[in-house]
């Protein structure tokens, strides 16, 4: 399975956290406020962040009251930024790959991840993975690029524009055609995985998880119209999907059914 650690890039490094570091970027302007209406109360909780990158997150879970934040990444780099400037006495950062997550001998009451599973090649398997840290009770929220923004394969335009480059609309090709995606963007052969909606979807419901909330990045007109060129296009698609899961009870004969199903079983 292939593992790519392009943020220990310097080239790329440096081009995401300039990015990062912006006062007015995608992440604190569009995934980040999405994606923490979607959390549970934190006080008191056990984080898992997968993915935290240069910690932004981590930090804040730990200023909004969880009792600890353990961050994982594939990054040196990334968790090296993280341990300088998002520190706290109840905050961990861990070198591990996703795909690896089995390794951790511990439950979590909210595993998050912000933009991350763009990367893995076994979607599905990340989410059994995830499902058997989560406590019975736990809440799985992540985010990631949106279908429609990952089917590019970097050869056809994103947008259709006019003479005067205004963005007309979005460009699609090879929705249908899942998989690795290799493409020039910043270094060359940057790689992530294609899957569809529904590949999403059944991936979660197959590691048996529920589905609570699903949504979909949007970006306020006044943003818009404030930043044309960093936000122009958000009207014509969006750009990350958002899932906040909890776990299905599994029934006695190791199948997994939903909370209704279970209690509708015990009445019979
Ligand atoms: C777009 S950044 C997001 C960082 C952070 N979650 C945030 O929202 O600011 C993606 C992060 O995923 C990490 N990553 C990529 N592949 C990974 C893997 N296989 N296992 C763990 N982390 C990975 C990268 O190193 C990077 O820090």
């Amino acid at each position: 399975m292939s593992k790519q650690n392009v943020y220990d890039d310097r080239t790329f490094f440096e081009n995401y956290r300039k990015n990062r570091n912006q006062a007015v970027n995608f992440n604190d302007c569009i995934e980040s406020p999405i994606l923490f209406s979607m959390l549970p109360d934190l006080q008191g909780k056990s984080v898992l962040d997968i993915g935290c990158g240069m910690g932004q997150h981590a930090k804040q879970y730990s200023e909004m009251g969880a009792a600890s934040v353990l961050g994982t990444d594939i990054s040196e780099k990334m968790l090296s930024y993280a341990r300088e400037h998002n520190s706290a006495k109840n905050i961990t950062y861990l070198h591990l790959a996703m795909e690896q997550l089995e390794v951790l001998d511990r439950k979590f009451d909210l595993i998050t991840s912000s933009l991350v599973f763009d990367y893995v090649e076994d979607f599905d398997g990340l989410m059994v993975k995830i499902r058997n840290l989560m406590n019975d009770d736990a809440k799985l929220v992540f985010s990631l690029s949106h279908p429609i923004v990952t089917a590019w394969d970097g050869v056809y335009d994103r947008y259709t524009r006019t003479e005067t480059g205004e963005r007309l609309y979005a460009n699609l090709r090879n929705y249908c055609m899942e998989g690795l995606r290799k493409v020039d963007w910043v270094v060359n052969g940057y790689e992530y995985y294609h899957r569809t909606v529904s590949s999403l979807i059944n991936g979660l419901i197959s590691a048996g998880l529920v589905i609570e909330e699903c949504q979909e990045a949007y970006c306020s007109e006044e943003l818009r119209t404030q930043y044309p060129a960093l936000f122009g296009g958000t009207m014509h698609r969006p750009e990350f999907i958002f899932f906040r899961c909890r776990k299905a009870c599994s029934d006695r004969f190791g199948k997994h059914s939903s909370v209704k199903e279970k209690s509708d079983a015990r009445s019979d």
